[in-house]
């Protein structure tokens, strides 16, 4: 199993050479600068390549090269334990480049999360298929734009751009910036002057409309929380009380700030208003008209958090319980998630959920089926994990993904320690990593995507 691992490591790192095209380049075009490690290496791997290198000089050349990039300093301690990235992938906040170092920080760690465009495509279909789907009277006002608000989750994570531009891709009012959608906020957009989107069309019951970005932005509070469901709320009072009449649709990055704009005003008006996520009082909120979420599946996603810990404690091969079925008879089929070994990376895939099929998801706490079966204490001994959610108040992370993994946590025999940040600092999660000698195992979700250091750097020393 180590070796399929190891095997798995250097595919990545051969996979990040060819990345970085450069690198690759000097590698092979160098030789004579590599002539040392070339000397070195038949005895290093002598049984190995004695035949081949009295017959193929030439390749022998190059293998050395590669061999010297393999044994990265072999982690030890808290640093060589099993890591698991969730629901925020190190990357940069601001291009979105993943953070390779800290995805690779052993050869045990991995990321889980959800595939973020085919959720943000799905989120923006779904929305347009409601509009073409309706009748006239959804241009509330009668002034032939279907005007819409955006509540934006945080400009600096990737699940919440990738949602921007589904949503204004499938609408029609995106505009390129750099070879991608623009996914920066547009302010207040009523006379549809803002550069950052541009007026969309779309046919209703056979009359075309304008489709307009009204308003859109960032829903951050004033200490930092982003996602923030209370800021989503204020932000619909002072737009309703300035252009209530002409807001026909409401879309948001996520159902917690959704539902605070619907509670507090949507219901009342009837203005259908469309989340992400499939938390359980969203997917209630539709029998009461609320639009529509989307499931990030959220129960194959903390399974998979939790399960690649189990894997790598257990030092079984990485797909047991999740593409190979385990001794308890756990799999997941590719309809479920898929992995991207290049980026060590778990992704669940996304499901539309509206007034066709809600009554399937009523309850997000549950687990999957297919994954539900306890496994052996016996052969799979109880291990400890240390877990933190960024922010306490997240509602997906605390009334949905949470309540999962404490429901998976059993069944794969492990002892999670559960520790709720601010939503803000760092520093108030990580100085609860006071003493990780006590874990087994590591599950970390960053406040901000870029911070991966800040927990590796505790973990080596
Ligand atoms: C969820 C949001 C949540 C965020 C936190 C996203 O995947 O959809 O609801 O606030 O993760 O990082
Ligand atoms: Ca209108």
């Amino acid at each position: 199993m180590k070796k399929v691992l190891g095997f798995a490591l250097s595919l990545t790192m051969a996979g990040m050479l060819v990345a970085c095209g450069g690198a690759q380049g000097g590698n092979t075009a160098a030789p004579a600068a590599d002539a040392g490690a070339a000397t070195e290496a038949p005895a290093a791997d002598a049984a190995a390549t004695d035949a081949a290198a009295t017959e193929a000089p030439a390749a022998e050349a190059e293998a050395p090269a590669a061999e010297a990039e393999a044994p990265a300093a072999e982690a030890t301690g808290n640093a060589a334990k099993p890591l698991c990235w969730f629901n925020r992938q190190p990357s940069n906040s601001t291009t979105g480049e993943l953070d390779m170092a800290a995805l690779n920080f052993n050869d045990k760690t991995y990321y889980v999360g959800f595939d973020a465009n085919q959720g943000a495509q799905l989120q923006g279909q779904m929305i347009a298929d409601y509009l073409t789907a309706g009748t006239a009277d959804l241009d509330r006002n009668g002034d032939g734009i279907i005007g819409y608000v955006l509540a934006i989750g945080d400009i600096g994570h990737n699940d919440s751009i990738a949602r921007t531009r589904g949503a204004r891709e499938a609408l029609g009012t995106a505009v390129d910036a750099g070879g991608a959608t623009d996914p920066t906020p547009a302010g207040t957009n009523l006379d549809g002057t803002a550069t950052v989107v541009q007026d969309g069309s779309i046919t209703i019951a056979g009359k075309d409309y304008i489709v307009r970005e009204l308003a859109s932005q960032e829903m951050k509070n004033s200490a930092g929380a982003t996602w923030d469901a209370a800021t989503a709320g204020n932000a619909i009072s002072t737009w309703s009380a300035s252009f209530g009449d002409q807001i026909d649709v409401v879309v948001s990055n996520n159902d917690g700030m959704a539902m605070s704009i619907f509670n507090s005003w949507s219901k009342a008006n009837k203005v259908p208003t469309f989340g992400y996520d499939a938390n359980s009082d969203a997917v209630a909120a539709i029998a009461e008209g609320y639009g529509g979420t989307i499931s990030q599946h959220a129960d194959v996603q903390a399974y998979l958090t939790l399960r690649v810990l189990r894997n790598a404690l257990d030092g079984v091969d990485i797909d047991t319980g999740i593409g190979t079925p385990d001794d308890a008879g756990n799999v997941l089929t590719d309809e479920d998630y898929y992995y991207n070994a290049d980026e060590r990376s778990y992704y669940a895939l996304n499901l539309a959920v509206t007034a066709d099929n809600y009554k399937d998801f009523m309850d997000a706490t549950k687990t999957y089926a297919p994954v539900s079966n306890q496994l052996d204490e016996a052969a799979h001994a109880t291990k400890n994990v240390w877990l933190d959610i960024y922010n306490a108040a997240d509602n997906f992370l605390s009334s949905t993904y949470q309540p999962l993994l404490e429901n998976y946590d059993d069944l794969l025999n492990l002892n999670v320690e559960y520790i709720g940040g601010d939503g803000q600092t760092e520093s108030n999660i990580t100085n609860r990593l006071g003493n990780p000698d006590q874990y087994d195992a590591y599950a970390i979700n960053m406040v901000k995507t870029d911070n991966a250091a800040s927990y590796t750097a505790i973990l080596s020393q």
